[in-house]
């Protein structure tokens, strides 16, 4: 399987012409879901795309769909909370990309327990990868995203608004990854750097598939946010003239979803 059948649908559908020509952009996640679908649609809106995350096999195939549509997509492994994963990613972004321009943070991971059950190695692990690669991968390249008046887009989570129960590891890595983005967006401003979260609600990606299974719901991807949603949202935010900032966006299945089957005991 390549790109998402219906994303890549769409896309042959909607091909306009070429915002992001000659902009660069390493989108982090792009193994999956969200990330795989803001890389196609960046792509089509003419940036030339470095997709990272651990999948090979998954990256390989997002690649070969981008190429069957005509999109400039290309990618490397790697395991973002690694200092040398995160380095190699850097100089691959400088040497690769025409110039790199969008920096899009999309890999997360999920967690859900009552904090009474929720260990500390799990927090660390949510925070590892949320917090401190984000952090540390937009301070290495915070230098060329000046240089090209760039965007730096935070796939966040309504959690990272306000936390549920169940939830407080990954809100707290949420709330964290928002504060980073409220802090550098001020700081970045006058570079002519935006700065841009973006909250998604329930997305119809394996993620969400997984915490229907553990609420013992049956998969509806028609009641959920699709990912291209999300991707035509931020290729939105990063076409929009320099002049304008869209500092953050919520964007949430319309439909509410029926109360979760009670657990069998
Ligand atoms: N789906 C939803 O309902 C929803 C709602 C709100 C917010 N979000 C947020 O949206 C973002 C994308 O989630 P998704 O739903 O698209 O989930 P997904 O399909 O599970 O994708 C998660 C991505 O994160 C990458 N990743 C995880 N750990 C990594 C690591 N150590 N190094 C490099 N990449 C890593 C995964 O790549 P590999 O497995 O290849 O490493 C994968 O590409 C996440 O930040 C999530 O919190 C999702």
């Amino acid at each position: 399987m390549g790109a998402d059948p219906r994303t890549a649908l769409r896309i042959r559908e909607s091909r306009s012409p070429a915002a992001l020509a000659g902009r660069g952009a390493l989108v982090t996640g792009a193994s999956s879901g969200i990330g795989q679908a803001v890389a196609l649609r960046l792509a089509e809106a003419g940036a030339s795309v470095l997709a990272t995350g651990r999948d090979h096999d998954a990256l390989a195939r997002l690649v070969k769909g981008a190429d069957e549509l005509g999109l400039a997509v290309h990618h490397h492994a790697a395991d973002i909370t690694r200092p040398a994963d995160r380095a190699f990613l850097a100089g691959a972004a400088r040497g690769e990309l025409p110039n790199l321009a969008i920096l899009v943070h999309s890999a997360g991971l999920y967690h859900r327990g009552p904090i009474a059950e929720t260990s500390l190695a799990e927090l660390d692990r949510l925070l590892d990868v949320t917090v401190r690669a984000s952090y540390a991968l937009t301070r290495t390249l915070l230098p060329d995203l000046i240089e090209a008046t760039g965007d730096v887009v935070f796939i966040n989570s309504t959690q990272g608004l306000a936390a549920g129960p169940e939830v407080g590891a990954y809100a707290a890595a949420k709330q964290a990854l928002r504060a980073i983005a409220d802090s550098l967006r001020v700081e970045v401003a006058a570079d002519g750097v935006r700065v841009c979260s973006v909250f998604p609600g329930r997305t119809a990606t394996p993620m969400q598939q997984q915490i229907f299974a553990a609420e013992g719901r049956r998969w509806n991807a028609d009641v959920l946010v699709d990912p291209d949603d999300i991707a035509v949202a931020v290729t939105t935010a990063v076409t929009l003239p320099p002049r304008t900032t869209v500092t953050e966006m919520v964007v949430r299945p319309t439909r509410r979803l029926d109360p979760p089957p009670r657990a069998v005991p």
